[in-house]
């Protein structure tokens, strides 16, 4: 079973940022603002990767980018764009295929100070992050028909429910759903299904366990999303389905998340390059913060990740409506929240 490495606490880290397009150097920037407040020294390895490192260095992934995660193991990563239609494969797919980032983890909870329809809300999405229709194996049979494919190992849904029994029993959480649509798609999604039956009667039988249809199971999620707790998504489903939770808690800027392999970690926010928005300083950074808050977990700085939620949870707290973005019924922009948080630490 993956556990992520932890770095010595106290200790200087080294991270790779990918600051990446749209509002990503936005909110990136309000991310190392934050953690440097919080006190913990992260060397810094900027590596270009996105539209933009198109431009700059002909590659929307350049060797280098991917070269640098590799040595240094830990990424901190902005939002990067994808052309719809055509254009170049996405980034973060081939990032998480490359370095074998094989779990996606999403926590999405309610936050005091942002108003939603919905309270209580404690979930975490755990996503397989490699393969199923991700694996961009498309060609057009003939004129007017095309063929995607839906690829699904063993290999892959073994570990990803692997993952998802261990971290429920670690995190001492108190069930784990799986979402399917294995009554149409009977082989791939029924071979997922197998697997985490599998995982759970042969290691995990302590662990609660359920399984639902998933479009049952996104309508039962709208009604009352406390109902449920770990959920166990392949890919697409799991891209899907988090953004569907990012909305029951106040949107895609509070939602964190980061992509986890055996030996390596890439920390990023659950939203995309929001260009309606981008180069206007009104992004939410609080979805970036979030996810550095996850990268220094992993580093072993749990004081600093605490000092940092503290900060912003009593931030959200206050009634000054200029202290947070418009995205959660502020008035303020990315640099009025950032600094109220900074000005906590
Ligand atoms: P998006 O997440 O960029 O934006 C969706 C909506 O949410 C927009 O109205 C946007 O303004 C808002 N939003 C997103 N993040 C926000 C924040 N931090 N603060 C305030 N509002 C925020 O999704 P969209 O428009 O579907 O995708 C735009 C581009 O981003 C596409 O090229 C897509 O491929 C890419 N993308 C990249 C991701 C990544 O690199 N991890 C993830 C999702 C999409």
């Amino acid at each position: 079973m993956a556990t992520p490495f932890s770095q010595q606490k106290g200790a200087r880290h080294t991270a790779v940022l990918v600051k990446g397009d749209g509002i990503g150097p936005e909110v990136m920037g309000a991310t190392q603002r934050v953690i440097a407040a919080a006190g913990v020294d992260v060397d810094w390895i900027e590596c270009a990767a996105g539209a933009d490192a198109v431009r700059t260095h002909g590659s929307v992934l350049p060797d280098a980018t991917v070269l640098e995660i590799r040595k240094h193991r830990v990424a901190l990563k902005g939002p990067t764009t994808t052309p719809i239609g055509g254009g170049w494969k996405s980034v973060n797919v081939q990032l998480r295929q490359q370095l074998d980032l094989y779990a996606a983890l999403r926590p999405v909870r309610s936050i005091d100070g942002i108003a939603t329809r919905y309270h209580g809300v404690e979930l975490v999405i755990v996503r397989e992050n490699t393969e199923g229709l991700y694996s961009g194996i498309e060609h057009e049979v003939v004129p007017g028909v095309v063929e995607s494919l839906k690829i699904t190992t063993e290999k892959a849904c073994r570990r990803i429910a692997e993952f998802a029994f261990h971290y429920a029993r670690e995190r001492g959480r108190r069930k784990v759903t799986l979402f399917h649509k294995a009554n149409i798609m009977k082989l791939s999604d029924g071979l997922f299904l197998h697997c985490a039956r599998a995982v759970h009667e042969a290691a995990y039988a302590d662990v609660e366990y359920e399984e639902m249809i998933i479009d049952n199971g996104c309508m039962q999620l709208v009604r009352d999303p406390s109902r449920f707790d770990v959920l166990l998504l392949e890919n697409f489903n799991g891209d899907i389905v988090s953004d569907l939770c990012a909305g029951l808690v106040g949107g895609l800027g509070v939602v964190p998340g980061a992509n986890i392999g055996d030996e390596r970690a890439i920390f990023e926010s659950v939203h995309g390059s929001a260009p309606d928005i981008a180069g206007k300083r009104l992004a939410n950074p609080l979805a970036a913060i979030m996810s550095g808050v996850m990268m220094l977990n992993y580093f072993g700085e749990s004081a600093a990740a605490d000092r940092i939620k503290a900060a912003y949870n009593a931030v959200l707290a206050s009634s000054d409506p200029k202290v947070r973005t418009r995205d959660i019924g502020g008035t303020g922009g990315t640099d009025d929240f950032t600094n109220a948080i900074v000005a906590k630490l």
